[in-house]
């Protein structure tokens, strides 16, 4: 039934994007009645508010920090394409509030024979009297990656513009047993116990993916420990590893130079691999120089424990850095397009960074919590809010009928029907939670739920991006489904339309579900119960854009839900120059 109705979705579509199209309602030309020539501008899916370069492509963020004032970001960044090129340099923006921007000089750009074919991923430490120094990864003549150090030419320049390769370069070079085409991305330092200094380095060993760890007494000469801060047997090459503290209690954010004594703080361990950003919590032991995760072997990849992750859509190559002037830690990651590389070179950009997002250990010490730093709501505008309301079964509700391409909104549900949940056998409950959002997607008839917003909605709902909930009952434990299912978000043909989905970890019985969402034209950025869970999708609408985009509440189960509270807010754009 499920399929035919989409069949039907599909025949739909390709009449009502000829439609669209005759119609000419965005003035672009129609070349002979003809789909396959027609060109699309996509313009009107650039997005106004994420932070992007001004053209061109951009992938990982690299080096964030906060410095005399100034919030730097730098980026991998094709300077001369909208696609992946290996040849790849830092850009480099700098701001004032981590939302509006301005792009400098490129930090660093391929020139020596230690980084002459790309200068890829890396970090910035701050080495003693709070000096800012970069670690990168140089692809070298022979195509090995080693690792450089980058040193500001005039530590005065709040801005940092000019960077001076170390003479010492390439300070670390890949070791035996390490695949010389898997040895990259360096942390940001920490000091270790003998008062020197540590990092990690993401690659493929004979332990499996691993974050292999290094030492260092002046940061210029570094030598390899025996064993790895961590790894993972039979997982994959590991991309930009991440590791940090986290407070025990609290969400103010920790740097390793002061406060992370034992019994205060848990420690992330973060990987990028199989496109996705995977982390674990445990503790580490400085005089051991061990990382050991609670849950034993953290995200190992065997079988289906594939760990916690910060973020169940579109999401990469992440990187935290701690902002001193308020006390946080931050967490920036980059959201690849969901169209095709030709796509991209027609459009002349592609890669965004998400909203930095504050992050912090939960209450429950189980998971760690995400939520949009406090700065992106001074581009909020034309409060909207409704509260108490019952949003009946199988009904649809219009909450923002002018332009909502640009929109926050925070809304969360009470369920007085709890107790009417969908039974589910256990074998459900093992499975994995985006394969039970693409089979119970929100056009399926639940029970509680699916019931959440659609956003980026035409007029007529053809078009739409659905983030909702489903409560579901297995064994005597409510289970909670959050999934963003872009099937319907576009009639553009080509597009990764994958529905995304994963468990968020409350219990119903006792708390209201709350759901944050920042959409803005081709970006969706969803926060389930204040940041347990979160999920970003990129969707490509062609109806409902600028003035033509709507957002509704829905509720497709049958029994009714309630609106406890439901703020919406248009976002203007932020100034990136
Ligand atoms: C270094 O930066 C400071 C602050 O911007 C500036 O006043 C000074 O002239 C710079 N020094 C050099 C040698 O460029
Ligand atoms: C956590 O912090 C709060 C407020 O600072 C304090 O009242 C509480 O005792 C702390 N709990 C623990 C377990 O340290
Ligand atoms: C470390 O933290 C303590 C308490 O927050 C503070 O008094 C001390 O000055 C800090 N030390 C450094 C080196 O920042
Ligand atoms: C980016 O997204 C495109 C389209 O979904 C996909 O084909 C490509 O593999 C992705 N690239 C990376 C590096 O994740
Ligand atoms: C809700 O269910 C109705 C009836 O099955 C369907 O027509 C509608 O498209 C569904 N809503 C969404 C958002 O999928």
């Amino acid at each position: 039934m499920v399929t035919k109705g989409l069949e039907m979705v599909k025949c739909g579509v390709v009449a009502l994007y000829f439609l669209w199209l005759i119609s000419n309602r965005f003035g672009f030309v129609v070349s002979h009645g003809d789909i396959n020539e027609v060109h699309i501008p996509q313009q009107f899916q650039r997005t106004s508010y994420h932070f992007h370069p001004l053209k061109n492509w951009m992938n990982d963020p690299n080096g964030p920090m906060y410095y005399k004032g100034i919030y730097h970001l730098f980026y991998q960044h094709n300077p001369n394409g909208a696609v992946f090129d290996s040849k790849i340099v830092w850009g480099h923006a700098v701001s004032r509030d981590l939302i509006n921007w301005a792009h400098l000089n490129h930090a660093l750009e391929p020139t020596h024979p230690f980084d002459i074919n790309g200068c890829w991923s890396g970090s910035v430490s701050f080495l003693h009297n709070n000096k800012p120094v970069i670690l990168y990864t140089g692809l070298d003549s022979s195509f090995q990656q080693v690792q450089n150090l980058a040193i500001p030419s005039n530590f005065s320049d709040p801005f940092l513009e000019i960077w001076t390769k170390s003479s010492h370069n390439p300070i670390i070079v890949p070791p035996n047993g390490v695949e010389r085409h898997r040895f990259r991305d360096p942390t940001t330092a920490w000091p270790g116990p003998d008062g020197g200094w540590r990092i990690a380095i993401g690659g493929q060993t004979s332990y499996g993916g691993a974050a292999m760890l290094y030492g260092s007494e002046d940061f210029v000469h570094w030598y390899q420990s025996r064993f790895p801060l961590y790894s993972s047997r039979d997982s994959g090459n590991w991309e930009c590893p991440d590791f940090y503290p986290v407070k025990l209690n609290g969400s103010n954010g920790v740097d390793f130079l002061n406060g992370s004594r034992v019994g205060v703080v848990k420690y992330v361990m973060k990987a990028s691999l199989n496109s996705h950003d995977y982390y674990t919590l445990g503790s580490y032991v400085p005089e051991k120089e061990k990382f050991t995760s609670d849950s034993g072997d953290g995200f190992d990849l065997r079988g289906t424990n594939l760990g916690l992750r910060y973020d169940y859509g579109k999401f990469y190559a992440s990187k935290t850095f701690y902002d001193s002037s308020q006390k946080r830690r931050i967490l920036w990651g980059w959201v690849n397009e969901s169209d095709s590389r030709e796509d991209n070179i027609k459009k002349g950009w592609a890669g965004l960074q998400v909203i930095p997002r504050k992050i912090w250990l939960s209450k429950t010490g189980r998971q760690l919590i995400q939520w949009p730093v406090k700065e992106v709501e001074k581009l909020r505008t034309n409060h909207f809010s409704l509260y108490n309301k019952e949003l009946r079964g199988r009904s649809t509700m219009k909450v923002l009928g002018g332009s909502a391409s640009q929109v926050d909104t925070e809304v969360s549900f009470e369920f007085p029907y709890l107790e009417e949940a969908e039974r589910v056998d256990t074998r459900w409950f093992d499975l994995d939670p985006q394969l039970l959002c693409s089979k119970r997607d929100a056009s399926v008839n639940g029970r509680v739920g699916p019931f959440g917003l659609l956003v980026l909605a035409s007029n007529d709902l053809s078009e739409h991006t659905a983030i909702f909930f489903h409560v579901l009952k297995a064994h005597n434990r409510y289970v909670v489904l959050m999934c963003s299912d872009q099937s319907r978000s576009s009639f553009r043909e080509g597009v990764d339309k994958t529905t995304y989905g994963a468990f968020v970890d409350i219990d119903p019985r006792h708390e209201k579900i709350s759901l944050r969402t920042l959409v803005d034209r081709s970006i969706v950025e969803s926060f389930g119960a204040k940041g347990k869970t979160c999920i970003t999708s990129r969707v490509y609408p062609t109806l409902a854009v600028d003035d033509d985009a709507r957002l509704y509440a829905f509720n497709n189960g049958t029994q009714s839900v309630v609106i406890s509270s439901l703020k919406v807010w248009k976002m203007s754009n932020a100034q990136i120059v």
